[in-house]
């Protein structure tokens, strides 16, 4: 297939039409190329990348997309008005069907497509549930101040947020995560999302915030990492305001051998982030009035109803980090299931669990 790359450009101008879908973009670069079949179009796509006119992110990502066959994970923009309603692909990539972001530099693991974001909301309830609450920092009383405004850095598919401003509709609520996979319509009219790379510093003012609460970025953050991004919390957050960081060691305890073994590999994660919380957030030097509590989230048939959904969050995680932990194991796909399977039932059984540590603290007034 020969085109002349000026002609290969203005074939291909359809699809830099922002306001379509990812999946109109295919349909019309199936349209395009509908007489090729899809290796074809796939080496065609892979000559582009040395393409003067088009840039190369963006033949990056329709490689990407064309690769992943639209099926119901992924609907048009108009189908879909809970989740992921703009269609902002250029943050998104496609490995085997599942959506990732496509951030460089951040190593995060999970996808953020819709079954990841219902595992996310699993959780949410899960955490909840084990907590007894949605916050321990002595905080409620602010929150129904309309002066308010509270951050939720790395907000998932914003399970706590959207608790959280519907419950105080007062306060002013911010949700950031590095990918938009929140919902964009359907949400309290006091909470908004913002789209950026807590690594690179918070895109907010100095004594911003009254509160800022960050839950569950182990496997998003490096270890060296962790001080630059407590600065920027502290930073942002108000002189008197709080900050409260939750972490869990995902490292199952009281469990069985395809256990032990399907939970040490968690590639570049800092594991033992939890442990180190209290320690961050002392050295960090601005912070006072410091807390620690401690839970454990216990899976097995000996927890009832919380057992059983523990294991369903658990499981799922796994099942949703397959590619990238195969490859960490050594094993085949077929393996892998295998082992999920043995461990689902040692889980069950052995009545294991694992660590989850909260740590908050208030901004100094007198700060360094
Ligand atoms: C395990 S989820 C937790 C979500 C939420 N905090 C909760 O507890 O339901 C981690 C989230 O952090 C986001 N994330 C990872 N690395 C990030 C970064 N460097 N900056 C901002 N968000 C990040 C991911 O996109 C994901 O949505």
């Amino acid at each position: 297939m020969e085109i002349e790359e000026t002609n290969q450009d203005l074939q291909l101008a359809p699809l830099y039409e922002t306001s379509s879908s990812s999946e109109s973009k295919l349909r019309k670069l199936r349209t395009i190329y509908k007489t090729q079949p899809e290796e074809n179009i796939l080496e065609q796509l892979e000559t582009y990348k040395n393409s003067t006119v088009l840039p190369r992110d963006f033949v990056n990502k329709l490689v990407q997309e064309f690769k992943f066959k639209p099926d119901k994970k992924f609907k048009n923009d108009q189908d879909d008005n809970v989740t992921n309603t703009n269609d902002q692909s250029a943050f998104f990539k496609f490995i085997e069907g599942r959506r990732f972001h496509n951030i460089e530099g951040v190593h995060y693991p999970f996808p953020n497509d819709d079954d990841e974001c219902d595992r996310l909301h699993l959780q949410h309830f899960l955490n909840k549930h084990v907590w007894q609450n949605n916050f321990s920092s002595p905080i409620a009383h602010i929150l129904k101040k309309s002066s308010t405004k509270v951050l939720d850095i790395g907000c998932g598919a914003g399970s706590w947020i959207l608790e959280m401003s519907t419950t105080y509709q007062d306060a002013k609520f911010i949700g950031l995560d590095i990918t938009p996979h929140q919902p964009s319509k359907i949400k309290p009219n006091n909470l908004s999302f913002v789209q950026a790379n807590a690594l690179e510093g918070l895109p907010f003012n100095d004594n911003e915030f009254d509160f800022i609460f960050q839950r569950l970025l182990f496997s998003g953050y490096p270890e060296s990492k962790w001080p630059f991004v407590v600065d920027e919390m502290v930073r942002v957050l108000k002189p008197g305001g709080y900050l409260e960081l939750t972490e869990a060691d995902p490292s199952i305890k009281q469990t069985g051998p395809a256990g032990t073994r399907l939970f040490a590999g968690k590639g570049g994660a800092d594991i033992n982030a939890c442990y180190k919380l209290q320690k961050y957030v002392t050295e960090q030097g601005n912070l006072e009035n410091i807390k620690q509590e401690v839970k454990n989230m216990y899976h097995g048939k000996q927890n009832g109803r919380l057992g059983e959904v523990s294991i369903e969050n658990t499981m799922c995680a796994m099942k949703n980090l397959k590619t990238q932990i195969m490859n960490i194991m050594q094993v085949s796909s077929k393996e892998y299931d295998e082992i999920i399977k043995i461990a689902t039932e040692e889980i069950r059984e052995l009545n294991s669990y694992y660590p989850m540590i909260r740590v908050y603290a208030s901004k100094k007034f007198e700060t360094k």
